[in-house]
């Protein structure tokens, strides 16, 4: 996790990159901080708490001169205070690092400092780097930063200065993502090439192991035995420009209300099982002649992924198997080397959704990558690339990702179906189903009064359950993330019919039972389990569709969507849920985009 900004040119850093944190500041946010050099006078401002308190402190007391480094901290090894803050500087001065990642054996590479008199300042694996730095540092900072990465296990992107060399900056990166942006006459360093957009147009991506030093006219780039390498220049869109809230007080309800239009964008021109290719893939289409899938994610996207699993196997007939990233990593399950494993990430930065397409390709896998930041690691290291084209998400809650992700792997679906087994008429029909969602989710947002209401009522709880069957399984494991992400509550999804084997002796007055209903062939089952519920005493909130009467009837409290095919029903049944969270967030006083100890991109294991 965390964001790294880094500037030389012949501009004030200081604003540079407290523009470059604010754009990162949702890879981590509970403790920002920079350092400038001018000349060789060092600067180092940095504080707990969010990029605003560091621009207040700035305000005070800024940091002058043209180079400089920044970061924005999601803590791994110690607290959020002022001191575990980036940057870290050796305890001579001479070297001063920004760093993501996390560094293996910093322990064992702390104590031999420490045996050697180095007297170390902060409790993170970070400082470590800039004392192993300035222990090998003569004259020659990027020889020395090139045998402490040498030292290192783990995983980093850095940024180095040092007022030893007042005009160099150097970035170095394995395992997590680095990019210089150039300009004119002044060069860049981020960890997300979003937080150039609009700065610069042209990037270059460190590859692993790779590092540059870059000077206010100057920049070259080396592979691991310090040999320059050949560049491969990218454009960016300035798209990437993190939106404004416009008229929405949070990030995460604009996103929610997004939705028409995001799945709208999401199907353009992918709902016609007629053409041979999937709109807007990249890569080579044969991947999609898979005949099994194995679908790996983390957090919302596994969620998604979950769906596809219904989605491919009841549209498509194709066996599909899901596995969290973080799980599938470290197995070496007996798959058949002709799987397509499917990554799906909403920022394609996920530290172990990358690392389980990484294991894939060397277990010889083809590999596609469902992402939405289209020039994401993990979109570029994909044999092939679907973009969500949902837009930018800021909030920290995944919600229309989360719809997108699950429309297009519907089409994504349809379309391997109608290759397959699946009757043009047939492939028609539904293709006419899935074109009426936009219109499904934007009536569903007329559920807000009525949602708002119930978060009034059931706000001060402890405990919520969600329960659902078939298709609306995934989405009762999702509503009770996006209850837990926001609001702190505590809230467990569960396949309907499971309750009896343990979550029902949970069950009181104090703890409300969301159910989702639809018509399709499990709605007298989902009523029985509804019914053991409330013959305990349990609350109940019916998310349940137009006609489900009897539903409407025995619930406390009913939450209309309107009805669609099953295989479509959850992401019309995401609404109220989303919402349901975002308002007890809001009713408990929660800090609905940046909730506490979260971070929007995982850049970590
Ligand atoms: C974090 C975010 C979640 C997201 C998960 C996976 O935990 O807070 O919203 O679902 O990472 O992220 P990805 O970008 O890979 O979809």
């Amino acid at each position: 996790m965390c964001g790294i900004i880094g500037y030389v040119g012949q501009r004030k850093a200081e604003p540079l990159l407290v523009e470059g944190l604010r754009r990162l500041e949702y890879r981590g946010y509970d403790s920002a901080g920079l350092a400038t050099l001018q000349g060789a006078c060092l600067h180092l401002r940095k504080c707990a708490g969010r990029v605003a308190d560091l621009a207040r402190h700035l305000r005070e007391r800024p940091a002058p001169g043209g180079l400089g480094i920044g970061h924005t901290r999601w803590a791994t090894h110690g607290p959020a205070t002022d001191t575990n803050a980036h940057p870290h500087a050796s305890t001579d001065g001479r070297v001063v690092v920004v760093h993501n990642g996390v560094i293996e054996n910093y322990a064992m590479l702390r104590r031999g400092l420490e045996a050697g008199g180095v007297v170390f300042r902060s409790d993170t694996d970070t400082e470590v780097i800039a004392q192993l730095i300035a222990h090998h540092l003569a004259d020659d900072l990027m020889a020395a930063t090139h045998t402490a990465l040498a030292r290192l296990q783990g995983s980093y992107a850095v940024a180095v200065l040092s007022p030893c060399n007042p005009g160099m900056l150097i970035g170095a990166s394995s395992g997590a993502p680095l990019v210089v942006g150039l300009g004119q006459g002044e060069y860049f360093l981020a960890s997300d090439p979003g937080a150039l957009a609009g700065i610069t147009d042209e990037v270059v991506f460190l590859q692993e192991r790779q590092m540059c030093a870059l000077g206010a006219d100057s920049w070259q780039m080396f592979d691991d035995a310090r040999q320059h390498v050949p560049v491969n220049i990218e454009a960016i869109s300035s798209t990437a420009i993190v939106t404004e809230k416009g008229d929405f007080e949070h990030y995460m309800l604009k996103e929610i209300y997004e939705q028409p239009l995001a799945l709208k964008s999401a199907l353009h021109m992918r709902l016609d099982p007629g053409t041979h290719g999937f709109a807007g893939m990249e890569g080579d289409e044969s991947l999609l002649r898979a005949d099994r899938l194995l679908l790996t994610a983390c957090g919302t996207s596994y969620h998604a992924a979950l769906l596809g699993k219904y989605l491919f196997e009841e549209l498509a007939r194709i066996p599909v198997e899901v596995e969290y990233a973080s799980e599938f990593r470290y197995r070496n399950p007996p798959t058949d080397p002709r799987t397509l494993v499917v990554a799906i990430s909403q920022s394609g930065e996920t530290a172990d959704t990358l690392a389980a397409l990484r294991q894939a390709k060397l277990r010889g896998h083809p590999t596609l990558a469902v992402c939405n930041v289209t020039n994401s690691t993990l979109a570029r290291e994909a044999d092939g690339m679907v973009p969500l084209r949902a837009g930018p998400e800021i909030g920290v809650a995944s919600t229309k990702a989360f719809t997108c992700q699950v429309a297009v792997l519907t089409a994504l679906a349809l379309q391997m179906a109608r290759t397959r087994q699946l009757s043009e008429r047939d492939a028609a029909r539904i293709a006419q189903e899935i074109a009426t969602l936009p219109d499904a989710v934007r009536d569903a947002l007329e559920c807000q009064d009525a949602v708002r209401r119930v978060a009034e009522r059931y706000c001060r709880v402890d405990n919520f359950l969600y329960l659902g069957r078939q298709y609306l399984y995934p989405l009762a494991l999702e509503g009770a993330l996006k209850m837990k992400e926001i609001s702190y509550i505590h809230a467990e999804g569960y396949p309907a019919a499971e309750m009896k084997h343990g979550p029902l002796a949970l069950v009181d007055a104090d703890t409300p039972s969301v159910f989702f209903l639809s018509r399709g062939h499990v709605y007298d089952k989902v009523m029985s389990n509804l019914e053991e519920v409330k013959a305990r005493g349990g609350p109940v909130i019916a998310v349940a569709c137009n006609g489900c009467d009897e539903a409407a009837a025995r619930a406390d409290e009913i939450l209309y969507v309107p009805e669609v095919s099953d295989y479509l029903q959850p992401l019309v049944s995401a609404v109220p849920v989303q919402l349901l969270a975002y308002h007890i967030a809001l009713l408990r006083d929660c800090d609905v985009d940046k909730p506490r100890n979260l971070a929007k991109s995982v850049t970590v294991e």
